[in-house]
């Protein structure tokens, strides 16, 4: 009957057309045109027993009763509900006679087909503006996971982030994922205050999962939703308290990965497709993220193993320089430590820091390994091993950012460099720290041209080429490094480090 007050303006607006008052009457309560209701108690009697014959004969009536004429007929309401539509008028001011009847049938006809009409489509744009709002909120909880789910560094602490934002955008008691092949990744949020939720919310989770495992084979579309665990034997023995659930797999190209589950002690309400469409979409995208994380840490791997086969496809040219690669690495890592460079940066410069000799590969054997000094043409070979490099690696994109630091850690400050003769500040970053960290390197090795120095010599050296040959103010910060206040020892090997951090 709420929304037949909603009528009453309507009802005032045609009264004033008919000439009448106009009453709705719902079996409980009158909805009246005017504000000034009939304060005779007798004619209100009247009145209800007229609206209760239209509704017994569901047809249209008409009555004189006192000084009035009552008219009647049906209205059809939203949830399949029949009210009564009445009209009354003054007999004292206003005729009866056979085409006022007819009048007053047609015009309550043409009331109640607006009436129905305008209450069909208040019911349709309430219906609508509540299926926006579910969507405004799908696409607003879309959006905040979306960033997450794609990230290739999902994590622990991601998933736990997508979980709480998943628990607030769906108003249940309890939501849990279960992944066992990944540790960490089975949690569960729970609402605080929900005294329902079990004192042990990890062992009622995992008899839930066994009661749905036992049930896989009824499982139709990878999802289960129970609204009422009262009315499943399996489920009621789970919980002292009626609850509703709702599991859906987390599963990717048949490798099924574990499931996304919510439980609601609150089984008054049931779990809506849209609820049910929602979780099955963040059990997919989260089942591709986990995919995608292993064909990542795959791929990364294999670059790890690829850059270690080239390493040590130069060091088996020339002994010489075995390890000089990942001690060259290791400087160059402790330098960015100090600069304070970014992650990227960092990362950029662990790879260029690792091939910078790459390019070496191409250089006869006969000249990297020659005891005397080098003619002017050996040199000119040994010369070309930045570029070489360069093209050797240009081919692979996730490198990119890598190359300058290969093709011009050979360059000098003051332009006497190779392969370009850059000056200054046009020579890279990256290509000036590995220059620091190379020239330590070669210089506290054994070569087979010349026995190594010690640490403290060679930084007096670089001393001197700093602002000619060498970045003085990398020099200056590589010395704060090795001058002993700082460890420059090998701390384990490089490649099993990074295998254990791409590994994760
Ligand atoms: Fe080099």
């Amino acid at each position: 009957m709420k929304e037949m007050l909603h009528c009453t303006k309507l009802l005032a607006s045609f009264s004033e057309i008919c000439k009448a008052h106009l009453v709705i009457d719902d079996g409980k309560e009158l909805s009246f045109s005017t504000q000034s209701e009939p304060n005779d108690s007798h004619f209100i009697q009247s009145l209800r027993r007229f609206s209760a014959d239209i509704l017994d004969g569901n047809s249209f009536k008409w009555k004189s009763q006192g000084h009035y004429n009552l008219y009647g007929r049906p209205l059809k309401v939203p949830d399949a509900q029949t009210v009564a539509l009445v009209a009354y008028s003054d007999r004292r001011t206003a005729l009866t006679n056979c085409s006022n009847i007819v009048r007053m049938r047609n015009s309550l006809a043409a009331i109640a087909e607006l009436i129905e009409n305008w209450q069909f489509a208040q019911q349709e744009s309430e219906q609508l503006t509540e299926q926006l709002g579910e969507s405004f909120e799908a696409i607003a909880l879309y959006s905040r996971i979306t960033p997450q789910i794609m990230a290739f560094t999902f994590s622990e602490s991601t998933l736990r982030t997508l979980m709480e934002d998943l628990f607030e955008a769906m108003g249940v008691d309890l939501i849990f994922t279960s992944i066992p092949s990944r540790e960490g990744y089975s949690l569960f949020v729970r609402r605080e205050d929900a005294s329902s939720v079990d004192a042990d919310p990890q062992g009622f989770i995992e008899n839930l999962i066994d009661a749905i495992s036992a049930d896989t084979p009824s499982l139709e579309e990878q999802h289960f939703v129970v609204q009422n665990s009262r009315s499943v034997p399996n489920y009621e023995k789970l919980h002292p308290e009626a609850f509703r659930f709702l599991v859906t797999a987390i599963e990717h190209q048949s490798v099924p990965y574990g499931w996304l589950g919510m439980v609601s002690f609150s089984t008054d309400k049931i779990f809506r497709y849209s609820e049910l469409r929602m979780a099955a979409t963040v059990a997919k995208q989260l089942a591709i993220t986990l995919s995608n994380n292993d064909l990542y840490i795959e791929l990364q791997l294999l670059v790890i193993n690829v850059v270690r086969s080239l390493v040590h496809a130069i060091e088996a040219k020339d002994v010489y320089t075995k390890g000089h690669s990942e001690r060259v690495s290791r400087y160059c890592s402790r330098i960015a430590e100090k600069l304070c460079l970014s992650k990227e940066e960092k990362n950029s410069l662990l790879w260029a820091s690792i091939l910078h000799d790459i390019g070496k590969i191409g250089i006869p054997e006969r000249v990297l390994t020659k005891p005397g000094k080098l003619s002017a043409e050996e040199f000119g070979w040994i010369k070309l091993h930045p570029e070489k490099g360069y093209d050797i690696l240009k081919p692979i994109e996730p490198l990119a950012k890598s190359l300058g630091g290969i093709l011009y850690h050979h360059e000098r400050l003051d332009g006497k460099g190779y392969p370009s003769g850059l000056r200054g500040g046009e020579i890279p970053l990256q290509a000036r720290i590995i220059a620091v960290a190379d020239t330590f390197d070669a210089m506290t090795s054994d070569r087979p041209y010349r026995p190594k120095i010690t640490a403290k010599e060679a930084l007096a050296v670089m001393d001197e080429v700093a602002g000619t040959q060498l970045d003085a103010e990398l020099v200056r910060a590589f010395t704060t490094i090795a001058d002993g206040t700082e460890k420059l020892e090998d701390d384990g090997g490089l490649f099993e480090k990074l295998e254990g951090i791409h590994s994760r």
